[in-house]
């Protein structure tokens, strides 16, 4: 996979492409690549914002600056271009990232991300340019390079390769494994501790019960969260 993300700050990524995972997914050949808005604006002393029309406070980031940026990139027209590839707005009012449109992105070959700063994008950026508007939850961060990290670690995670060991992702947290519901309740060394003791079944050496135990635990789980109490 190729994720191409857009931003005013791509040294923000610097400490995210040095995390484990992502070095993992990278040097099995998977691509991360930063294009700076700037390095490609056709406005003078590198501007890339203006205020909006209209009044108000904050900056809006140009529809003639981004254009020029994913021409420079990708060689062609962004419009044509979001018709063979998803073009990505990071936006807090887009669709809301869960595990389902993570695998939807995972099965993808290639992916763009496009971070906004200050007030955000021209409308006109997201209306034309763009394939889908996601959100990492309904809040609002200084700018769109977190949410970025946030999808790209979400996706790289679910690639071959990404993890240590492969079987972590397949059953955890919304795997079908666990019938899309959360995880079970992990414990470690040492078994004892200020009188808090770890359930027995995982003592027991008993793979089936065991099985089923975290099985159990993660349906509690999800019948919580549900709010449906005593199912
Ligand atoms: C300060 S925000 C702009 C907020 C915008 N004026 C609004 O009220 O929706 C600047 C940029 O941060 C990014 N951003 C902020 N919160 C986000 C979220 N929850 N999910 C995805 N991107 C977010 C977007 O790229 C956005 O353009």
């Amino acid at each position: 996979m190729r994720i191409d993300v857009f931003t005013l700050f791509p040294g923000s990524f610097d400490w995210f492409a040095s995390q484990r995972h992502v070095a993992n997914a990278l040097a099995g050949g998977h691509e991360l690549a930063l294009v700076n808005y700037r390095d490609h604006t056709p406005l003078s002393a590198g501007q890339v914002d203006d205020t909006p029309f209209g009044g108000g406070a904050g900056m809006v980031l140009r529809v003639d600056v981004v254009e020029a940026a994913l021409r420079a990139h990708y060689g062609e027209d962004p419009v044509a271009l979001r018709e063979r590839r998803r073009v990505i707005a990071l936006q807090p009012s887009g669709r809301v990232l869960d595990d389902r449109i993570v695998d939807e992105l995972a099965a993808e070959d290639e992916l763009t991300l496009l971070c906004g700063r200050y007030e955000g994008f021209d409308e006109r950026i997201v209306e034309h340019f763009t394939s889908d508007r996601l959100s990492i939850g309904r809040y609002v961060l200084a700018g769109g390079e977190l949410a970025a990290m946030v999808v790209c670690d979400a996706v790289l995670r679910k690639l071959p390769g990404a993890l240590g060991h492969a079987e972590s992702a397949l059953e955890e947290s919304f795997s079908d494994a666990l019938e899309g519901g959360p995880e079970y309740p992990h414990y470690t060394r040492p078994a004892q501790w200020r009188g808090w003791e770890v359930p027995e079944v995982l003592l027991s050496g008993h793979h089936a019960r065991i099985a089923q135990w975290r099985l159990q635990q993660s349906r509690e789980r999800a019948a919580a969260d549900r709010g449906d109490a005593g199912s």
